[in-house]
């Protein structure tokens, strides 16, 4: 198993690729964390967990919230004796968020408290855990869209992505001599809630799909796959990368018929 004997907290693990990456650990032998700002969906995680044999404990957690991260991660700690994988997997992507000229500085703050901030107190209350445990993989979910720009704006979102991947690269360098890589994931569009809400329009959903050079959106599990390699030993020399999961979005110029 390629997680056996790791801890893995799971921020947003209620949902989409939080929640598939929170079953993949389990079968693969970590003990998972399951932070949640959404306290239901967060047991039913556990629940599956549970249900097919692995170990899983609920934590409440709003990533954007300093009190709350700090206590997730002593709740690791606490419930499994150490943690060894943080998998800063929470966002948000509201449907005020646009262009520049629109998006209003309420969405703004949201979006950058949920997408930046929150995983900057990831790291900030994680890593001391990770060092006393003697090293781990942090990975920290970025986009894309941190690597290129959209025609179809989304201001706070593209600068919380842009953002993320610049924390990352810079906590990777601060702790690689002491036993921790830090990663950012890079996924390109994922069939998941969080897309689902901008693509009820028919419109808006083909204006995408004709960018993917696949012709098709990622599942959340293929996704949940590139982390966890990036959270296992396997990756053990992959430190500060920007690790795309996007169907070739990012190496295209022009897409196939
Ligand atoms: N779906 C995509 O197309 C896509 C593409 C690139 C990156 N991402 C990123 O992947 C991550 C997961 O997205 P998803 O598509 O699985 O979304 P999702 O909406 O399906 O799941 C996100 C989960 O995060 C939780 N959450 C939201 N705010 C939180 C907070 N403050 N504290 C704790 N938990 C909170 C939600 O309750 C939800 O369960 C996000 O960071 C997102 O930006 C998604």
């Amino acid at each position: 198993m390629r997680l056996e004997n790791k801890v893995a907290l799971i921020t947003g693990a209620g949902s989409g690729i939080g929640r598939e990456a929170a079953l993949l650990f389990a079968r693969e032998g970590a003990s998972v964390v399951v932070a949640e700002v959404a306290d239901d969906a967060g047991k039913q995680t556990v629940a599956e967990i549970e249900k097919a044999g692995g170990r899983a404990h609920f934590v409440h957690a709003d990533v954007s919230r300093g009190d709350d991260v700090r206590a997730m991660v002593a709740e690791a700690e606490k419930t499994y004796g150490q943690l060894t994988v943080l998998f800063n997997n929470a966002g948000v992507f509201p449907d005020a968020d646009g262009s520049v000229l629109d998006t209003d500085e309420e969405t703004w703050d949201f979006v950058l408290r949920v997408n930046l901030k929150g995983i900057f107190l990831g790291c900030k209350y994680g890593i001391p855990a990770l060092l006393r445990a003697g090293g781990g993989s942090i990975v920290n979910t970025a986009s894309f869209v941190a690597l290129m720009g959209a025609a179809t704006p989304q201001i706070a979102y593209t600068a919380s992505k842009g953002g993320v991947l610049a924390l990352t690269r810079e906590i990777a360098i601060e702790f690689a001599r002491r036993g921790i890589r830090v990663n950012a994931l890079c996924p390109g569009p994922v069939d998941t809630p969080l897309l689902q809400e901008l693509f009820r329009d028919p419109e808006r959903r083909k204006r995408r799909i004709v960018h993917i050079p696949m012709g098709r959106l990622a599942r959340a599990d293929e996704v949940a796959k590139a982390a966890l390699f990036l959270a296992s030993d396997e990756s053990s020399y992959i430190n500060g990368a920007a690790f795309t999961v996007d169907g070739g979005i990012t190496a295209a110029y022009t897409t196939p018929e």
